[in-house]
């Protein structure tokens, strides 16, 4: 590794046909769709946002208790709540365009069907104000009851039927819950993907003993937090072996040195999201974070460091 430790490094990165200058981005159904959290940090400090999910319709959500600390992290159960399409593209998306300059936004994408998904990456494909989507395919498929993200041939038809439907960068979030992440992420590679987000949450329950209930209406939920960090190393890893499109790492980061993690493993980019909630500027000092350990190592570029972990192999 080389650089001169009295330069910055840099930071910045040609990815998906874009400069990106910072590494780090707000996770999905975190940081509502920016304009929430325009007021705690600048956002054209960071990468930019991954907003929450869109749907065709607009979604009311589950019942409370939606969120609830866990040990090392949070489950929420908000049921992907959400103003849909039509109101996304007239209020949330042109705030966006209007207030970002180089921040940049992926639309966190959800739906029933693959017609839904479909549907909603065609209505926002003409509009200006975000570089590409984020598909989460941990819904349950309407038919087969399963989720897109841990059925094969579903998650196939789905990337396949997507990548007609747009130019822009198509992202799959990939979920953990599957026996072998890197089956599901070569999938996503074969069928045309640009990228891969690694990973969502992980289903789990909270009891309260007292009442013998669950403490989220919804029963069960998804488990974030610094107590996925190494399940999402792990993916983002294991993902890196068997494919070479660039890999967004997500789960438990809360620090530069939690985000190099991931970096080392082999993404290219990261998100932030639990931590947020406990330090608005987290992902504001994960950056600086990065940039600190690449100036402590003498690396010059951050891209350098991409994927270079000595895991022996
Ligand atoms: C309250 C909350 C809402 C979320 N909503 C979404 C969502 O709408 N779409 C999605 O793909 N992921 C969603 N996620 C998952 C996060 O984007 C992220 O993958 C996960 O929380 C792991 O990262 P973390 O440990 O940094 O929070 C949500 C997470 C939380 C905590």
């Amino acid at each position: 590794m080389t650089g001169d430790r009295a330069t910055s490094p840099v930071m910045s990165q040609r990815l998906f046909g874009a400069d990106i200058h910072s590494p780090v981005f707000l996770a999905s159904g975190t940081c509502g769709y920016g304009q929430e959290y325009a007021d705690l940090i600048p956002l054209d400090d960071i990468g930019g946002i991954f907003t929450k999910a869109v749907s065709v319709e607009p979604r009311a959500g589950n019942p409370p208790h939606r969120v609830a600390e866990t040990p090392g992290g949070m489950i929420n159960a908000i049921g992907l709540e959400n103003v849909g399409l039509d109101r996304f593209i007239q209020d949330k998306l042109s705030w966006l365009r209007e207030h970002l300059t180089r921040a940049h936004v992926f639309v966190n994408v959800v739906g029933r069907t693959r017609d839904d998904y479909a549907a909603v990456v065609a209505g926002l494909d003409p509009h200006d104000g975000f570089l590409g989507y984020e598909i989460n395919v941990s819904c349950p498929n309407v038919k087969g009851g399963t989720l897109f993200g841990t059925d094969e041939t579903a998650l196939a038809d789905l990337v396949a039927r997507l990548r007609k439907e747009t130019d822009r960068p198509l992202i799959i979030k990939l979920t953990p819950n599957v026996s072998d992440v890197g089956v599901f992420a070569r999938i996503c590679e074969e069928e045309g993907a640009d990228g891969l987000s690694a990973i969502n949450t992980f289903p789990g329950m909270l009891v309260d003993t007292r009442s013998r209930r669950p403490v989220i209406g919804n029963r069960s939920g998804g488990v974030s937090g610094p107590a996925i960090l190494p399940m999402g190393v792990y993916a983002t890893w294991r993902a890196r072996q068997v494919t070479e499109i660039p890999i967004i790492g997500i789960g438990g980061i809360r620090d530069g040195d939690d985000a190099v993690q991931y970096i080392l493993a082999g993404a290219a980019l990261v998100q932030v999201g639990t931590a947020s909630f406990v330090d608005p500027d987290a992902a504001v000092t994960t950056h600086a974070g990065i940039e600190a350990y690449l100036r402590a190592h003498g690396v010059a570029t951050l891209a350098e460091l991409v994927g270079t972990l000595d895991d022996g192999l």
